[in-house]
């Protein structure tokens, strides 16, 4: 749906073509134009939301789930958009689609999907704006859904780590939807009972204890989808 006012100007340009142009060419040219206005406020929506191109035609719909546990995620995230959930953690391998997930999340809820990694390149640059990195927090702790992806590269030590406590912390207490997305396994499923790549042992206790509360952790297994001829049909 385009903005009444840009409507208008694609009117308002072309409206005094008519009569020396026929009809039909001059709203076949207003079509073109109201098309490619849409195109922009798309791909406008798209990077406001983070969500990569690779995503952007990615849906709940379209999620082909072959394992008990890719059913599992989708009904998952189907549940954190209707707002029966507030939190969501999908932990598994590589190419189960976990980013094509959180990415038809965030495009029905609205907010922001980053890798923790971005969101550590954009809390270091914002240091270099006044009030930038009030700014960034004010956003992370308000969208309606803020999804972290490959939330594995949060090192504790890091400043990121306190800021994404807080920035958790916050968005529990607003009762916000957040979706955590990590390669990493539960503890229970470690095979030596306890290595840098256990969910929990990247979460400091206060988030554990919110997160323990209400959030629906889904282990999603299945086939990497970027394998050749994993997609079978698809
Ligand atoms: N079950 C699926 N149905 C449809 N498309 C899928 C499915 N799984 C993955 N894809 C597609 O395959 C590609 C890789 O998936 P995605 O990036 O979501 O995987 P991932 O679980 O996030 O992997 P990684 O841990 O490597 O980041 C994407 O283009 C995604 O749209
Ligand atoms: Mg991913
Ligand atoms: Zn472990």
């Amino acid at each position: 749906m385009l903005p009444a006012e840009t409507k208008a100007a694609c009117f308002l340009t072309l409206s005094h073509l008519k009569g020396y142009l026929r009809d039909d060419v001059v709203d076949a040219e207003m079509q073109r134009r109201e098309r490619e206005a849409a195109e922009r406020a798309e791909a406008e929506a798209m990077r406001r939301m983070n969500i990569e191109p690779e995503y952007r035609d990615a849906t709940l719909d379209n999620y082909v789930c072959r394992t008990e546990s890719q059913a599992e995620a989708l009904a998952a995230a189907r549940d954190i958009v209707s707002g029966k959930i507030l939190k969501l953690v999908l932990l598994g391998g590589n190419g189960v689609g976990k980013t094509h997930l959180a990415s038809a999340v965030i495009r029905a809820t609205g907010g922001v999907i980053l890798t923790a990694f971005e969101m550590g390149l954009r809390l270091r640059d914002s240091y270099n704006t006044r009030g930038g990195e009030d700014t960034l927090l004010d956003r992370w702790t308000h969208v309606p859904c803020l999804a972290v992806d490959e939330w594995e590269k949060v090192k504790q030590t890091e400043h990121l780590a306190a800021t994404l406590s807080y920035v958790l912390d916050k968005r529990h207490t607003r009762r916000l939807k957040t979706v955590l997305i990590s390669n990493q396994h539960l503890r229970r499923d470690c095979p030596s009972g306890g290595c840098p790549g256990c969910f929990e042992l990247s979460l400091n206790d206060a988030i554990i204890s919110r997160f323990r509360q209400d959030a629906r952790i889904v282990r999603v297994d299945g086939e990497d989808w970027r394998k050749k001829g994993a997609r079978g049909g698809h």
